[in-house]
Parts: C-alpha cells; sequence; structure tokens
C-alpha cells in the first residue's frame, strides 16, 4: 500500500467518512484511497497492538497535503455501543455531518460443524453483522444525502467451502441487509452496496486454509493472482463517489473474475 500511488483527483473532497477495520489490510489501503481522493476517514481498529499501525496511516494520510485530514478510534464494534463511540468521535473532529460509511471490519476462522457453538456464532456474527447494522444506525442521523454506504462482503456469501459455513453465512446476511438498507434508505438519493472482495492479500488470507487460496487462484481468470487492498479500493471509492448515484443494493464482485455474480 504506497501513498505514492497516482491520485484519481480529489472526487470526494470535504467528504466524511468512517472505515471500519481501517488499521491494516483490506480496510487500511480504502482509508488511504479515500483520502487520496481529499475525503476525512475515521480510522476505527479495535486491537490496543493495532493503535501503531493506525497511529501510522494518520501520518501517511497527512503527508498526502492534499486537504484530507484522519482520526483514529478504538471501538469493538462487538459491543453494542460501538456505533455510537465512533459517530461521535466523527461528528467531534470534522462537523455534524457524516457522508460516507464503509463497513469492513470483519473476522474470519474456519471450524467443522461438529466442533462449532453458539459462542462461536456470536463471535462472527456480532463483529461482521450486528457490528454494521448498529453503526448504519448510529451514521443514517447523521449522513448528509445522498450518502453512501459501502459493506465489505466476501465471495465466501456465495460460495460454499469447508469449515466456513458461519463465515459465509455472515457475509450472506451482510449482502441481504445491504439489499434491505438500500431499499430504506434511497429516498434521498442514499445508496447502499456491497464489494465481495476474492482472495485479497492480508492478515486475514494467512488464515484462509491454504488448498482453498490455491484453488481460488487457479481459478481466477485475471492473471490468477490475489487481489491487493487497492484493487478493492478502486471499486470502494467508485461507490463512494457521486458518479455512481445510481448504483444500489448491488454486490459486486471484486475478484479478478473468481466469481462471476
Ligand atoms: N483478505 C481477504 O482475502 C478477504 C476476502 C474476502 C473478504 N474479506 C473481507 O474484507 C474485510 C477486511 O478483511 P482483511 O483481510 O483486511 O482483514 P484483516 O487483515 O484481518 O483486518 C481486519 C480489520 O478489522 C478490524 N476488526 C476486527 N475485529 C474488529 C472488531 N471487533 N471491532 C473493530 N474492528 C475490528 C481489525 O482491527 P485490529 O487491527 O484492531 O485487529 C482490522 O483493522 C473483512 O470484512 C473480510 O471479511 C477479506
Amino acid at each position: 500500500m504506497s501513498s505514492k500511488t497516482p491520485s484519481s483527483g480529489l472526487t470526494l473532497q470535504g467528504k466524511v467518512s468512517i472505515v471500519s477495520g481501517s488499521s491494516r489490510g483490506i480496510g487500511a489501503s480504502l482509508a488511504l484511497e479515500l483520502a487520496r481522493r481529499g475525503a476525512k476517514v475515521t480510522i476505527v481498529y479495535t486491537s490496543p497492538k493495532s493503535e501503531a499501525l493506525a497511529k501510522d496511516l494518520v501520518a501517511k494520510i497527512a503527508s498526502l497535503e492534499n486537504g484530507s485530514q484522519s482520526i483514529t478510534v478504538q471501538a469493538d464494534l462487538s459491543k453494542v455501543d460501538a456505533g455510537e463511540k465512533i459517530v461521535a468521535a466523527t461528528l467531534g473532529a470534522f462537523g455534524n455531518q457524516i457522508d460516507i460509511l464503509v463497513n469492513n471490519a470483519g473476522v474470519m476462522f474456519d471450524k467443522s460443524i461438529h466442533d462449532s457453538t453458539a459462542e462461536d456464532y456470536a463471535a462472527i456474527f456480532d463483529v461482521n453483522v450486528r457490528g454494521p447494522l448498529l453503526l448504519v444506525k448510529a451514521v443514517v442521523p447523521h449522513l448528509k444525502a445522498p450518502g453512501r454506504i459501502i459493506n465489505i462482503s466476501s465471495v465466501g456469501a456465495r460460495c460454499g467451502f469447508e469449515r466456513m459455513a458461519l463465515y459465509s453465512a455472515s457475509k450472506a446476511a451482510l449482502e441481504g441487509m445491504t439489499r434491505g438498507l438500500a431499499a430504506e434508505l434511497g429516498g434521498d438519493g442514499t445508496t447502499v452496496n456491497a464489494v465481495e472482495p476474492g482472495p485479497t492479500e492480508s492478515d486475514m488470507l494467512d488464515d484462509v486454509p491454504k488448498e482453498i487460496v490455491e484453488l481460488q487462484l487457479k481459478t481466477t481468470p485475471v492473471q490468477h493472482r490475489h487481489g491487493t487492498g487497492n484493487d478493492i479500493a478502486q471499486v470502494v471509492a467508485f461507490l463512494a463517489s457521486e458518479e455512481s448515484r445510481w448504483i444500489s443494493g448491488q454486490t459486486i464482485s471484486a475478484s479478478g473474475g473468481y466469481l462471476m455474480l
């Protein structure tokens, strides 16, 4: 993730955005790209060990010197008050409106149905489904029309992988939520969409069983490679822009053609 990648112009100048899970991985690339396009960004992370990474990203964004700004917020999206905390920090730093919300934070682990427990269900669904729902609820009263909400799903929402039923179910739920919110919030021009990455360089990818990733790369038509955070960020930045105004309730597979919806 280089801050030297050419800018696509300040298409998001003055916009206020929140990107959950942006201390590292895909989320850090998303936050950086929104900032490259001029947006102010709230960088959300949860682990104390990621504080330094989040601060590094703030410094990288400051070095862009393009009018973008960023703050960090530590919040655990598995807790019901996280959304209010993130919104309060954002309004406190950037004023009384929010333009863009990217629900990117997510957790994944693989486990056989034989070993899965109700606690495992909560561990995945509280972060991947309830977290985005409550963050949207907290943001909506402050969302300036036409708002942009982008949910980061996964090709796992539509594929069947052994030992991944809980993760796949959570992402399928997020896509269903995307359509429901798009229907409910569209009256003022607000759009709600989901982006489905395929295998993408990050710490999370390191935890996906190797045999699944190898098969995915073989069957990824575009260059048979992993995605990069920036590959995903270009799609998200477009969906955050004014130019995407007629796209809502959609899931876009950003997977080099691995999954063709
Ligand atoms: N990488 C892939 O191949 C891939 C493919 C398809 C979809 N995705 C999806 O893309 C998104 C980002 O994935 P990634 O690969 O970048 O993951 P990652 O490298 O594991 O990073 C996860 C991010 O989410 C944050 N996070 C995790 N639990 C949280 C919680 N309870 N509250 C707040 N923040 C939390 C982490 O914060 P800390 O740093 O503080 O832990 C981190 O910033 C996820 O939704 C994932 O499901 C990834």
